[in-house]
């Protein structure tokens, strides 16, 4: 058996724990599927004394992540901080830049530096792994960029966030608020520490634009990526798309055509009877399509312990192995910077709840104002009045352009019986 890798782990969180519990765990099995031990000879956490029910006193200890790049006894740093900028990102460099391969849970990180940090790993002869950066436990990376590596591939799109996809679904089986499955999730410690990177659709972004540049081998763009959360989205809206049909879902979508990259992450009405429409709670999703597979379609855990750290170690294998490609499975120097495709292109129908004023004349100048806009609907709902003399109606619309439909909902949020602004969800024909 050749010589041990050696690792050093920054972060020890619960994915950091559970890093150190599989390779504990599952010491000889992965030797013997590695070819080499995999052996962890240094860690770093913000607190050294926290009781995080593993026993680390047999690993050095380092204060600061970036030293761990400066050991002799290290071959690879897995960063486990998380964030976009700071330690997480300096370390990264210095790991790469000291000629020591990386690997990294940090979504932020890559899909912010993913090209920069693929060039320098590239320099430095080193790899760059980030498995766990997407949808956890789903080897989608690998998937992409080695199992559907014969294909031209044109459209990804599924569920990154297992957190609003619970939240959702909840709202849905058990008929709660957004409010109520809010507090809930809170509670039992599901939302980033920042909620706002679940909830405003961020979380799901990050992971999209890493995505798009595994699949199509573009330069990662976040900034370039549409980004709606699920704030807005309330029970009623579940209802009425259950009537009509529909699941609603936040899917991230990327595709790519003409050296075109449009990228986008919102809430979605999609087909109940769609496989993807069918994942619940903290599951993720993805689907691929590619010219030579047709659609492929890959599910499980998105986040958590066990499948995050499942997915690190995967990587730590992969290296062992001497597998250490390029980053985004195409040399860093020919990764293309795309041109993004703008969200008023999008094309489709549109799920459209207005509350009204209950009172003659409401649903002519709703119709008014998108004949003006020149949006036609397809079904319109509405039920029973509220005690408060007020009523929800909903619309289908034919497929019309997200210009038109933005026109038409502001004509219709300036009509005085609309006592609150309009809601519209993209219908997606996947
Ligand atoms: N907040 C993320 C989610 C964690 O809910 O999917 C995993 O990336």
């Amino acid at each position: 058996m050749s010589k041990p890798l050696k690792i050093a782990v920054a972060g020890l969180g619960n994915v950091g724990v559970g890093v150190v519990k599989i390779l504990e765990t599952h010491k000889g099995l992965i030797a013997e599927r590695a070819g080499r031990e995999i052996v962890i000879k240094a860690v770093c956490a913000r607190n050294h004394n926290a009781d995080r029910g593993v026993d680390l006193s047999p690993y050095a200890w380092e204060a600061n992540a970036a030293n761990l790049a400066d050991r002799d006894d290290v071959d690879i740093v897995v960063e486990l901080i998380g964030g976009e900028h700071g330690i997480a990102y300096d370390t990264a460099k210095k790991t790469l830049s000291k000629a020591k391969s990386l690997v990294t849970a940090n979504k932020a990180l890559i899909a912010h530096h993913g090209a920069e940090l693929a060039d320098l790993a590239q320099k430095n002869d080193v790899a760059l792994r980030y498995e766990a950066a997407v949808a956890g436990g789903i080897p989608i990376i690998k998937a992409i960029g080695e199992g559907l590596a014969a294909n031209e591939l044109s459209l990804v799109y599924g569920i990154m966030n297992g957190t609003t996809n619970y939240m959702l679904s909840q709202m849905e089986a058990r008929g709660l608020t957004y409010d109520e499955i809010l507090a809930e999730t809170e509670a039992l410690g599901y939302l980033e520490a920042d909620p706002s990177l679940d909830l405003d659709g961020i979380d799901a972004a990050h992971k999209l634009a890493i995505l798009s540049s595994v699949a199509f081998g573009t330069k990662t763009d976040f900034d370039n990526v549409y980004i709606e959360g699920i704030r807005e989205i309330e029970t009623v809206d579940i209802e009425y798309g259950k009537e009509l049909g529909y699941r609603i879902k936040l899917l991230g979508i990327t595709s790519f055509e003409n050296g075109m990259l449009s990228q986008r992450v919102h809430p979605v009405m999609i087909d109940r009877k769609l496989p993807i429409a069918g994942v619940m709670d903290g599951f993720n999703a993805i689907v691929v399509d590619g010219d030579f597979i047709d659609r492929t379609f890959y599910q499980g855990r998105g986040a958590g312990e066990g499948p995050t750290a499942s997915a690190v170690v995967a990587d730590l294998i992969d290296i062992a192995r001497g597998h250490s490609g390029p980053a985004f499975f195409k040399p860093a120097s020919t990764l293309v910077k795309a041109k993004p495709v703008s969200i008023n292109q999008r094309k489709g129908a549109y799920y459209v709840r207005l509350h009204v004023k209950d009172r003659a004349g409401v649903i002519a100048d709703i119709t008014a104002a998108l004949k003006q806009s020149n949006v036609s609907v397809e079904t319109m709902l509405q039920k029973g009045t509220e005690q408060d003399g007020t009523v929800y109606v909903v619309m289908v619309t034919h497929d019309t352009t997200e210009k038109a439909m933005k026109d038409a909902l502001n004509r219709i949020n300036e009509l005085s019986s609309v006592i609150e602004k309009p809601l519209s969800i993209r219908i997606e024909k996947l």
